[in-house]
């Protein structure tokens, strides 16, 4: 949804191509990521979850991947909002889960990280082989 608004917004303001380098941008910021999380069409639950379908699921819900009981019990499902903050500090937003990242603090990179993953709504979320 925000991608959409914002491509539309820099259409109107006249500059073409932009949403498309959007997502370049954020799929260069998801190497912070990367280590640990896979999206895309073959995307497997590795040290973390996979993140495809991810905003708008509720959190410590791929079936395969082993949560930790503050992740599964946070109530979260997963929207722009959360994302942000969990991105931010981890450790703040779910006290007690279990992935080892300190924290994005350049909240330009998380809102390109977001975007990004955005792209992969629609997948659906692969399970454990
Ligand atoms: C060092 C490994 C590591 C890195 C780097 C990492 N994560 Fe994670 N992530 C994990 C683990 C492990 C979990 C599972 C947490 C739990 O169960 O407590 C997780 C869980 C998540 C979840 C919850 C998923 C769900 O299904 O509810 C999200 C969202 C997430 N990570 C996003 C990110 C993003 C975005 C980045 C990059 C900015 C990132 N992570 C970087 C290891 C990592």
């Amino acid at each position: 949804m925000k991608v959409i608004v914002l491509a539309t917004l820099l259409f109107a303001a006249g500059i073409g191509q932009v949403s498309a380098q959007m997502m370049a941008r954020g799929e260069v910021k998801f190497n912070a990521c990367k280590a640990c999380h896979q999206v895309g069409d073959n995307a497997k639950n590795t040290i973390g979850p996979t993140l495809n379908g991810l905003i708008g699921r509720k959190a410590g819900s791929v079936e395969g991947y082993n949560y930790s009981e503050a992740m599964k019990n946070s109530g979260i499902t997963w929207t722009e909002m959360d994302l942000a903050e969990y991105i931010f500090d981890p450790k703040a937003k779910v006290p007690g889960n279990k992935m080892a990242f300190t924290g994005l603090k350049d909240k330009q990179a998380a809102s390109d990280i977001i975007d990004y993953l955005h792209t992969f709504d629609k997948a659906p979320v692969k399970l454990r082989q």
